[in-house]
């Protein structure tokens, strides 16, 4: 099995964020070339690639950039969202820190195939050095002539705002995003319409992942064959999978799409020394986990959905047999309930009251019957909720009852630092309890 390193090609080249080590690489070959196509045909090359969207759901890119509709007056918009906030999602800001002008070049090419004169790219507000990091990249390509009027020659004329984010999980969706965007607060709009319709100021706007936009110059670059040669039949190309937890090597992989569980922790060193695996998110923690027995389960799409998780923002956080699920388990519900937006009533309170149950189990304090109250609290957000924020939410607590609920019912009777004494999961080294790591 080997690692397809196109995004993270240049990570460990020195100085690679600047526009120099970018160019010295075949850096802006790309933008040249997709200025020499028509518009139309940039956005084919990238249809019929088939890369799918990388920020969660996998919606096909170009498809989604041929739903702008023609006709329409208003300016047109381009929109990057760098939100990256899932718990265990870590590639969105590597990325921007060590390569911000593969994103930036994508952003060219994307604008360029949609018509768009200005695009935003809207990064999570916590992350000030990668903002930096960003704001540096976008004025040394003004300076450079591969932004602002008639770029690189080609008489096309873009403009990139950087933009800080609000600090909220539920910023990353796409409506959300606008909405704050607008100086609005962050909260889902109803749809339809869709943002391709009527999104920024009320505009035609594509929205994307940032790892969906820096995949576009190698497209470009390489062609439509050669990016769909590689993953499996219905998911496409290469991608980023972010390995975290007790991995010897935790880090960004990336790989074709379709790799497995296996394979990903070859390449990570394994679990560490002397503990076994006993779970993992595929993709972040709104999406439902998975055990050892599903080491050999295609990370792709389609193999995680038979599986009934989701690929979601290909994020696995490895825990091993120390692990306390019910622990886990309290503490993504922890961040839901806190990034709950407020705006509906199961989700924002019903994160609060599986808050309540999980934090009962946990100090060992549950009474028979909790773990099938905590499943009837699901039942009150799942489908009943304004924004997948919720679903996500549900889906930890509903796989962690489903693989372990032996160890939600020891809750009943015995605290769950009893059960599975935390500091023998901790990562790092607990003073005086070093021989038990
Ligand atoms: C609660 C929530 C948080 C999200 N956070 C992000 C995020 O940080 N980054 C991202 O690209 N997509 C995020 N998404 C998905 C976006 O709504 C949207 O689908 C995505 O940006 C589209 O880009 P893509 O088609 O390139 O994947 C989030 C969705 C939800 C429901
Ligand atoms: S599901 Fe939660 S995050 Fe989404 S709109 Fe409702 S309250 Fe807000």
């Amino acid at each position: 099995m080997t690692l397809t390193p196109i995004l993270t090609r240049n990570w460990g080249t020195e100085r690679s964020w600047t526009l120099a080590a970018y160019q010295a690489q075949g850096g802006y070959k790309a933008a040249k070339k997709a200025f020499k196509m028509t518009p139309e045909q940039v956005m084919n090359e990238v249809k019929d690639s088939q890369l799918r969207g990388r920020g969660g759901a996998g919606f096909p890119t170009g498809l989604k950039w041929s739903f702008v509709p023609k006709d329409n007056p208003n300016p047109r918009y381009l929109v990057v969202n760098a939100d990256e906030s899932e718990p265990g999602t870590c590639k969105d800001i590597p990325l921007l820190m060590a390569s911000p002008h593969t994103l930036l070049e994508g952003v060219i090419i994307s604008a360029y195939a949609i018509n768009a004169h200005t695009a935003f790219i809207y990064i999570r507000g916590e992350v000030v050095h990668p903002i930096r990091r960003m704001q540096q990249a976008v004025q040394e390509a003004y300076d450079a002539g591969l932004l602002g009027k008639k770029i690189l020659g080609s008489g096309f004329d873009l403009d990139v705002i950087v933009h800080a984010g609000a600090g909220a999980y539920i910023c990353g969706e796409e409506t959300a995003l606008l909405n704050s965007l607008e100086g609005r607060r962050g909260q889902p709009r109803l749809r339809p319409p869709f943002p391709a319709v009527a999104g920024l100021y009320a505009s035609p706007t594509v929205i994307n992942n940032v790892e969906s936009i820096a995949s576009v110059p190698s497209i470009i670059e390489y062609g439509k064959d050669w990016f769909a040669a590689m993953g499996t039949e219905k998911s496409k190309g290469f991608t980023i999978y972010s390995l975290s937890g007790h991995v010897k090597r935790p880090g960004q992989y990336e790989a074709p799409l379709g790799v497995t569980m296996r394979q990903l922790l070859e390449l990570a060193g394994g679990i560490r020394d002397g503990h076994q695996l006993k779970f993992f998110t595929p993709g972040g923690s709104s999406t439902p986990i998975l055990t050892a027995d599903d080491l050999d389960v295609p990370l792709d799409y389609e193999g995680l959905a038979a599986k009934g998780t989701m690929l979601g923002t290909k994020a696995m956080q490895v825990f091993d047999e120390t692990t306390s699920v019910v622990r886990t388990t309290l503490r993504w519900v922890e961040f839901y309930e806190h990034e709950s937006c407020g705006k509906c009533t199961p989700c924002r309170e019903g994160n609060w009251w599986l808050g309540q149950l999980l934090a009962k189990l946990e100090a060992g304090k549950g009474e028979e019957g909790d773990v099938d109250k905590l499943l009837q609290v699901v039942d009150t957000i799942a489908g009943k909720s304004f924004c997948p924020l919720a679903e996500g939410a549900l889906a930890c607590v509903t796989s962690a009852v489903q693989h372990f609920r032996d160890e939600f019912e020891v809750g009943y009777h015995t605290p769950a630092w009893e059960h599975l004494p935390y500091e023998l999961s901790a990562v790092f080294t607990v003073p005086g309890k070093e021989d038990e790591q």
